[in-house]
């Protein structure tokens, strides 16, 4: 890596200017305390600190639900985790997939249904935000998330996250310190970097990219078998969803296949 000026490196310093972002709304509206975001991890340290692989176990199920979240209506104590999802060059990744599923308070998961499994994509920043519950332990495992994170036409990354202070961290063998959240009442933290080439940018994006044109708009509730045109392409809807900038047919493979 290429340490910056006092010592932050590029990547901490976009992640930095990503979540400052909002602050100008977030001051206007709560006491500046309160705004003060998560301290970001891990780092990313230009290119040398994917985020590692962990085994999926037992108890991944495909086709979970799209939503951003899980685990509603159950008893348990809320979490949000939230962070974003970068490429080895430090580049935000609009468009990744993230597929969440995890064991209840008690430790148990949902194995016949999907009270407590969701899959979405990030914004056209690179972000994403899990509403869930905090997980609770079973037999040999310390309390973690399972994960499975993908770019646009890469290969899927299984992985897990990890909770700091948890007495079992010690003894699980799968634990992994780099795969640690930063966790503060009711709100976690994590930032994946995938191995997916880029440019590192010089600026954080800030706006969506213009849109090369077509019927395909954010906003817009679409239902299965919906055609759209976008960049000169048909794209017919796999998936009932309500767009959203970042979720453009080209980026989201799950919800739209070219016709
Ligand atoms: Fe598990």
């Amino acid at each position: 890596m290429t340490p910056q000026p006092h010592g932050f490196t590029r990547k901490q310093l976009l992640r930095a200017a990503l979540v400052a972002a909002p602050a100008p709304l977030l001051l206007a509206a709560v006491p500046a305390a309160s705004s003060v975001p998560l301290h970001p991890t891990p780092m990313c340290d230009d290119g040398d600190d994917e985020t590692p692989p962990q085994i999926e176990g037992p108890y991944f199920k495909p086709n979970s639900p799209l939503r951003t979240a899980i685990a509603t209506g159950l008893p348990g104590t809320a979490l949000t985790v939230s962070g974003y999802v970068f490429g080895t060059a430090c580049q935000p990744i609009a468009g990744a997939l993230l597929d969440f599923w995890q064991a209840d308070t008690n430790g148990a998961y949902d194995n016949v249904g999907f009270r407590l499994r969701g899959h979405q994509f990030t914004d056209a920043t690179g972000a994403y935000r899990l509403t869930t519950i905090v997980p609770g332990l079973y037999p040999g495992r310390t309390r973690h998330i399972h994960v499975k994170v993908q770019a646009p036409n890469r290969p899927i990354l299984t992985t897990q996250l990890y909770f700091p202070g948890e007495p079992r961290n010690s003894t699980d063998t799968l634990y992994d310190p780099r795969l640690l959240m930063t966790v503060r009442p009711g709100q976690a933290s994590f930032d994946f970097v995938l191995d997916v080439p880029g440019v590192p940018p010089t600026t954080p994006p800030s706006t969506p990219p213009s849109t090369p044109g077509g019927t395909w708009a954010p906003g817009v509730a679409y239902a299965v078998g919906a055609q759209v045109t976008y960049g000169g392409v048909a794209y017919r809807c796999l998936q009932a969803h309500t767009s959203m900038t970042g979720w453009e047919p080209p980026n989201v493979p799950a919800l739209w296949q070219r016709s």
